[in-house]
């Protein structure tokens, strides 16, 4: 089975992830990391992690979580394989197939990781492409719920960029039944696609320009860096320009719910896209979400090799 995008997963079966997550977190509690997992589910197995971008969480936690449960990985950056001097990756795909067990995979066109997936005969997990994250949303889902409990009925606010990040939250909104408002200038919108799909399954973006307005209520509030890793550098001071009036500061925060947390999926630009206040304050979980990318991804890999 493939995990390539938070909607195209049937929601028991998310919802079956994340309590697989939970329940392999707490069986781990207070153990030293290196420990391997008691029932060892990916005992001989082998997992490729494959990336054409850079990465430190990603990278860091599916090669953890891969030998906490027993299993062993290959890293490979896409400019080493012959992937990075023309062969293709439906060939890619046959060769490592025929290898590993397993591929994680972090792209840059969605089409790249789609190729991948159709022509794998083993399970794909979406690492981020330029288009989603859905490996991050789902460790978000679970720190949400761990600091909260249920997220369904809750009010989510992204301020900033209509990105990768924020395209994989729009689409678990109708998944986890949570309710997805953004904030940020029209130039840098989300991609018409993604707002349309959130409207077709009855969970709407909410478009609010004027963040102060728009994060009152939130339950959550989120932001990412003003420049992705697939934008053009040239572009970096006008985006910021664009960008600066949703920086999320102290200020904007107390129009939040007062319980309001903050989430970031890192790395971020300090003092850009928030403010130290914030991402140190007292409903900060950024650092929450990165260990939860482990957990999380442990339970996807167990579910993609129903192991
Ligand atoms: N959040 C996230 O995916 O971080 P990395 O780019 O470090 O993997
Ligand atoms: N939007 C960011 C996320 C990094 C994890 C990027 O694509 O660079």
């Amino acid at each position: 089975m493939h995990f390539l995008d938070i909607h195209k997963t049937d929601p028991a079966e998310l919802r079956a992830i994340l309590d697989m997550a939970v329940e392999m977190k707490t069986r781990r509690a207070g153990q030293p990391k290196g420990v391997r997992d008691a029932d060892r589910p990916l005992d001989g197995r082998i997992v490729a992690l494959i990336f054409e971008k850079p990465s430190t969480r990603t990278r860091v936690s599916f090669d953890v979580g891969v030998r906490q449960m027993g299993g062993d990985t290959l890293v490979l950056t896409g400019s080493e394989m012959q992937l990075g001097h023309g062969e293709t990756i439906a060939d890619t795909a046959r060769v490592l197939s025929r290898y590993v067990d397993l591929v994680m995979i972090r792209t840059f066109e969605e089409e790249s990781l789609l190729e991948l997936a159709e022509n794998a005969t083993v399970p794909v997990i979406n690492g981020l492409t330029n288009r989603s994250h859905p490996c991050q949303i789902m460790a978000d889902v679970m720190t949400f719920e761990e600091h909260r409990g249920p997220i369904a009925g809750k009010r989510v606010v992204w301020c900033g960029d209509g990105n990768n990040v924020f395209a994989s939250f729009a689409q678990a909104a109708a998944q986890f039944g949570f309710d997805m408002v953004f904030s940020g200038p029209e130039t840098l919108d989300p991609e018409r696609a993604v707002l349309e799909y959130a409207a077709s399954r009855g969970r709407p973006v909410e478009i609010v320009r004027d963040p102060n307005l728009a994060v009152q209520g939130a339950d959550l509030v989120l932001t990412d860096t003003w420049v992705s890793m697939h934008d053009t550098q040239t572009a970096k001071e006008r985006r910021h320009n664009q960008l600066r009036p949703y920086q999320v500061t102290a200020e904007l925060m107390t129009h939040a719910n007062p319980d309001a947390l903050f989430m970031h999926c890192l790395p971020a630009h300090r003092g850009e896209e928030a403010t130290n206040a914030v991402m140190d304050g007292p409903n900060s979980v950024i650092f929450d979400e990165a260990e939860n990318r482990l957990h999380a991804q442990k339970a996807i890999m167990r579910w993609c090799l129903g192991v």
